[in-house]
């Protein structure tokens, strides 16, 4: 059994969606711990249930401090508690480009409506204005686009005749609640299927200057433009079984000691182990994903042309 998956949630307000996801997660076989409830606003009602329920929060009053520099604090707490996902709870915040990139794949946002219908606020004044007959709640991953991020489920809630913005928002909230736990619950599930593990290698590789994907003899590789290939996301290679990455060591020495010290993390892949690739798995259940980052810049730099690797780095 893998360790849980460790919760932070965000809020500006009342914390309803907060506690669903905290009560769901101390429910028998839940996936995933609340770990931090953090916010940027230090009144906000969800922060004393947060603590009254046991769970660390921060708090700190966002304004007059620059936007990146306020999501650098919060990032800080994030990952002093060992944080794995971020759950957005009601937080009224706009996030910086470098905190939703650091977070891509592992931050989930609740908007109440189908998305990609009525985005931003005063949504439910909108949908009554546009005479919808149904509403109804949507979580997504969070990316640069406000509430456009791809969509990880939804429930419908009807508009019932006579609904005003206060009763419609009341029974929208109802549907988030029952939503919002089961949706994160499936997002930290999936954490360590192949497809999830791609998805992370993938985000990090592609950030990378001039990186590219182009598929290599069955496997996703990852390349320079201009220059060679720097990683393969390997997963069950002609039926090795592995799940893992591939990365250029300096050589066969570098290769054969990095293997001596970690057995189970690292082991020589079958067709490019001559030339000096070293096979780091993926498939260890906790995966340290700095450590993978690491490698990967280190492989890029040696597979870039030379003037791009001197203008990075
Ligand atoms: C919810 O309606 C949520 O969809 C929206 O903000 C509201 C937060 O409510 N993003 P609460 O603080 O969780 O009670």
């Amino acid at each position: 059994m893998p360790d849980k998956a460790r919760l932070g949630i965000l809020i500006s307000g009342t914390g309803s969606n907060m506690a669903a996801l905290l009560y769901a997660s101390r429910l028998p076989d839940s996936p995933y711990d609340v770990v931090l409830v953090a916010s940027n606003n230090p009144a906000a009602p969800g922060l004393a249930l947060a603590a009254a329920e046991g769970i660390d929060t921060f708090a700190r009053d966002h304004r007059g401090l620059p936007r990146a520099e306020f999501d650098a604090l919060i990032d800080a707490e994030l990952t002093r508690a060992r944080v794995t996902h971020v759950a957005l709870a009601g937080y009224m915040r706009l996030l910086s480009d470098g905190f939703v990139a650091r977070w891509a794949g592992r931050m989930v946002n609740i908007h109440p409506s189908l998305l990609p219908a009525h985005k931003g606020t005063h949504v439910h004044e909108a949908v009554l204005a546009a005479g919808d007959t149904v509403s109804g709640a949507t979580v997504h991953l969070v990316t640069a686009d406000l509430d456009g991020g791809p969509i990880l489920g939804a429930l419908r809630v009807a508009v019932v005749p006579g609904d005003t913005p206060a009763t419609l928002a009341a029974r929208v909230l109802h549907a988030e609640h029952q939503l919002y736990p089961r949706v994160v619950a499936e997002l930290v599930g999936s954490a360590t299927t192949p497809e999830a593990l791609l998805a992370r290698v993938r985000s990090l590789a592609l950030a990378l200057p001039e990186a590219d994907e182009k598929l290599s003899h069955g496997s996703p590789g990852f390349f320079v433009r201009g220059g060679k290939f720097f990683a393969y996301f390997s997963h069950d290679h002609h039926h090795d079984g592995v799940t893992g990455l591939l990365v250029k060591a300096s050589g066969v020495e570098e290769q054969a000691s990095l293997i001596e010290r970690d057995p189970d993390l690292y082991y020589r892949p079958a067709y490019l182990g001559p030339s000096g690739w070293i096979g780091i798995r993926l498939d260890t259940g906790e995966v340290d994903w700095d450590h993978i980052d690491g490698w990967l810049t280190r492989s890029w730099r040696a597979s870039a042309p030379k003037r791009l690797a001197a203008m990075v780095f």
